[in-house]
């Protein structure tokens, strides 16, 4: 479960002087669901996960993650949570399945818990190929399968995940889009950022519309048509983000 209340990030750019990168935001994600960031560039999805991954201090306001909050208690909170972000860095020299095992001993897990645990993972991503090569021979979709792996080895209950799909060809964004149905079903709280359609309006649940900071409009699909009046996810984003614009003209 991921409550957040009130989050604020203010950047302080020295070009462009203060940036309100999240502006305020409250939402809940719960356990056995997806719930979608969906917004332009800079809206301040990667800032929001970052922050709830303990990356990043908020300004102001609150994220509990299973009841830890991200500033009180930020180990109890990194523990729980499983973060990708799309420009992860691997350790170029260590092979895939070397990175993967040093990530589950930093989390304190046993040696053959870590075996096990990476022998599914492998086989789910067909990554049984190329474990043994070193990571910075791999092409950019091997290498986000090699992130994802040492992201979800300790089996965190809470996925946190910015962009998964991103860089990745059909098969392999398959793959990750059926792994993230596979969390849902075992009740894990799923959390993921994307401005891709199509990956939004397959996968998930809830999706909140965020633009400049705020959430523009949040519900399902269902919701989200029945409040704009229209079909798919492309024309209701359009519609929202182009109200919001035109309502800023003149400011
Ligand atoms: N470290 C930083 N210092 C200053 N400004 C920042 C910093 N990180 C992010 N920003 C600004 O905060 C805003 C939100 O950025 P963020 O990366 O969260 O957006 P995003 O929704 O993830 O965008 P994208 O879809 O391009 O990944 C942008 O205006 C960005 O320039
Ligand atoms: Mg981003």
């Amino acid at each position: 479960m991921i409550q957040v209340k009130e989050l604020t990030k203010i950047f302080k750019d020295r070009k462009r002087g203060e940036v309100r990168a999240v502006d305020g935001i409250s939402f809940e994600c719960k356990p056995g669901r997806i719930f979608g960031l969906l917004g332009p560039n800079g809206a301040g999805k990667t800032t929001i996960l970052r922050i709830l991954s303990t990356i990043l201090r908020p300004t102001s306001g609150t994220a509990l993650i299973n009841g830890a909050d991200v500033v009180e208690d930020p180990l109890k909170a990194r523990r729980q949570i499983g973060f990708l972000s799309c420009d992860t860095k691997l350790y170029g020299r260590l092979t895939p399945r070397e990175m993967v095992f040093y990530f589950g001993r930093l989390y304190g897990m046993k040696e053959d818990a870590i075996a096990r645990r990476a022998e599914e993972i492998f086989q789910l991503f067909g990554m049984k190929d190329f474990i043994h090569r070193r990571n910075d021979r791999l092409s950019s979709g091997m290498q986000q399968k090699v992130s994802i792996a040492r992201t979800i080895i300790h089996d965190p209950p809470v996925m946190v995940l910015d962009e998964p799909t991103f860089g990745l060809d059909i098969m392999a964004s398959r793959a990750v889009i059926q792994f993230i149905r596979k969390c849902r079903e075992e009740g894990k709280t799923v959390i993921l950022s994307s401005h891709v359609m199509a990956v939004a309006e397959k996968l998930c649940d809830e999706i909140a519309i965020i633009h400049r900071g705020r959430i523009l409009a949040t519900g399902t699909l269902k919701e989200h048509q029945e409040r704009t009046g229209k079909e798919d996810l492309e024309e209701i984003f359009v519609h929202l983000v182009g109200e919001e614009n035109g309502a800023n003209i003149g400011h």
